[in-house]
């Protein structure tokens, strides 16, 4: 396939030459500050009679330090594009840089760890190892890292701190409630100082206070300048984010921001 396209991030002077329309082959001129540019963005399943357009052109920049939440009716098209976003999937057709590089130049062992070092993942079901300690499993994305035992613990520790289990580090799942399981992986999530938190209905299976501490911990990471996409049905998941798109049959139908980038929600300054 292709080779490898890095954008480069670091242009000194302002000079935003902007790319006349039209050429589909043109790269993808990178945004600055820009972590997620998609630009005409389509994901066909299957082929000819039962082929599903299920993402329509998507064109889409998000910042860093941002906030944003996905939302739309169910069939709209919210998974397909949280699998092209953590580089589980490669669309059908458009770009997507992710950091500067576009990630459809990649082969799978590159994209792979793409998905180890620049997104930390939160799922609906937490996916932790039943097995295995808090600990163990914050530290897992850093074992297929190759980061250094003692180096992995210390990382870890703090990542379960910044969630407010560091009485909980010895604990196994079932011996936590389901709050304190999915801030176990959000810590998992953040241990490796990823690009982006991306988090698919993460509060779909809380009840309405561990719902409340998960969007606190979100809200206290965009505080400190982390990336978070989240996809939910919730609108009050979504009330807590920055910057809010829907989608509805592949298409971007809004795009509405709740507060500037970098301010936070409620009364609390930016730290
Ligand atoms: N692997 C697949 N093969 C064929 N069609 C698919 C596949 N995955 C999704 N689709 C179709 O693509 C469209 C978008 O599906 P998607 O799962 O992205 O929706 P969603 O917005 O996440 O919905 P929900 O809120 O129900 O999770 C739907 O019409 C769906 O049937
Ligand atoms: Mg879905």
């Amino acid at each position: 396939m292709s080779a490898t396209t890095v954008v480069s991030t670091g242009s000194t002077g302002g000079s935003s030459s902007t790319s006349a329309g039209g050429a589909t082959a043109a790269p993808l001129e990178h945004v600055a500050d820009a972590v997620l540019e998609l630009r005409g963005i389509r994901q066909t399943y299957g082929t000819g009679e039962a082929a599903v357009e299920a993402l329509r052109g998507i064109d889409l920049v998000v910042t860093r330090g941002d906030y944003l939440a996905i939302m739309g009716p169910s069939g709209s098209g919210k998974s397909t594009l949280m699998n092209l976003l953590g580089c589980l999937d490669i669309a059908s057709e458009g770009q997507y840089l992710l950091g500067g590089v576009d990630v459809s130049s990649l082969d799978d062992r590159q994209l792979a760890k793409v998905r180890n070092q620049q997104i930390g993942f939160v799922f609906q079901s937490f996916n932790l190892i039943p097995r295995m300690t808090a600990l163990a499993n914050v530290e897992l994305p850093l074992v297929y890292g190759g980061v250094k035992s003692a180096e992995r613990k210390r990382l870890a520790l703090e990542a379960l701190d910044l969630v407010g289990l560091a009485d909980r580090v010895d604990h196994r799942p079932q011996a936590l409630s389901g709050g304190q399981q999915q801030r176990v992986a959000i810590a998992r999530a953040l241990v490796t100082s990823p690009t982006i938190v991306l988090a698919d209905e993460p509060t779909g299976n809380l009840d309405s206070q561990s719902t409340d501490d998960v969007l606190g911990i979100l809200d206290s990471l965009t505080k400190v300048g982390r990336t978070i996409v989240v996809i939910t049905h919730e609108n009050t998941v979504g009330a807590h984010a920055a910057r809010v798109i829907s989608i509805r049959d592949g298409h971007l139908v809004s795009d509405r921001r709740n507060r500037p980038l970098g301010a936070t929600r409620g009364n609390g300054a930016a730290v």
